[in-house]
């Protein structure tokens, strides 16, 4: 209990100081409650407003591909480069370092796996996700899949009620179909999908003409890398992604398989924070890439 006794008269009321009321840096979120906000803040950097992700759930339905065998070997030493951590709970509460304190959304839909229908997924109750403490959940959508769509965006819209109500974000996620044409119109439409349904963030795929997908989602957009490329390719990937507004990454395979994962994903966190170009970008990962530079912090672009 305060002591009364010492109950001192306030003097700096600041009078004439206007209260500045400040905007967030995230688009579609500003009218979000402020635990959604402190939690897109903690996955999106408040000073650029962008977000490198390192995504590997893959095993949830492929099992031990390749990068994510040990989990605790290949992906445990990237996580401090990584702005927030997208995975599975499994390997979530196995794996991962709570002392790491890194901002985690958790892949929140299971069901199925690549050895039989993907995306028949139902999701995990939202208690166990506040137990972990995550700043956001993933559920994945399967738009355009006759078979699976309706229940993955009802998996979707019951997330955004859970998740609104408990104040965490929800990414959604667009699957493609192996028939689905990979191309602006498709992943215009998925992505408003996403939204319209109540995603906080939409996670997609770079296509050309990527600046009308952003254009018309109403909430940030991140991309996944997809399928290994060569390390500049990626790069590449990631920089036009961001130059057509983009909000960041969430790349898994690109990073994980990559010759020098750690380098990979400075030189990712380089184009994504700084806009560097992805040739500087490249040769950022070569220079990280030589023994005596391992452990040096890279300049500012
Ligand atoms: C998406 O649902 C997947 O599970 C991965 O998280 C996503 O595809 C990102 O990983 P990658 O960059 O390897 O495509």
């Amino acid at each position: 209990m305060a002591d009364l006794d010492d109950l001192r008269e306030g003097s700096e009321y600041g009078i004439g100081i206007e209260q500045k009321t400040r905007g967030y840096h995230l688009k579609g979120c500003s009218n979000l409650d402020w635990g959604v906000k402190d939690r897109l803040s903690r996955i999106f950097n408040p000073k650029t407003g962008k977000s490198v992700m390192l995504a590997f759930d893959h095993g949830f339905i492929m099992g031990p591909t390749s990068g994510v065998e040990r989990v605790d070997l290949s992906i445990v030493p990237l996580m401090k480069y990584a702005d927030c951590l997208m995975c599975a709970r499994g390997i979530l509460r196995s794996v991962v370092p709570p002392s790491l304190n890194k901002p985690i959304c958790l892949r929140a839909d299971a069901g199925t796996t690549i050895l039989t229908k993907l995306n028949d997924n139902r999701i995990i109750d939202i208690e166990d996700a506040i137990r972990m403490n995550v700043s956001a959940v993933a559920v994945m959508t399967a738009i355009g899949d006759s078979d699976m769509e309706a229940v993955s965006i009802k998996n979707l819209y019951r997330m955004a009620d859970a998740g609104m109500k408990y104040g965490i974000p929800v990414m959604g996620v667009t699957a493609v179909g192996k028939d689905m044409a990979r191309d602006a119109r498709y992943f215009s439409l998925a992505a408003r999908v996403c939204a319209e349904n109540g995603a906080n963030i939409v996670k997609t795929y770079y296509t050309e003409g990527f600046e009308k997908v952003t254009a018309c989602c109403p909430v940030p957009i991140v991309i996944a890398g997809g399928k290994k490329l060569p390390e500049l390719e990626a790069l590449e990937l990631a920089y036009k992604a961001i130059q057509a507004g983009a909000a960041g990454v969430d790349m898994g395979r690109n990073v994980f398989q990559s010759e020098n994962p750690a380098a990979m994903i400075r030189a990712v966190s380089a184009v994504v924070h700084q806009n560097m170009k992805p040739k500087d970008a490249f040769d950022l990962f070569q220079t990280l890439c030589r023994p005596s530079n391992r452990g040096r912090k890279p300049k500012q672009a």
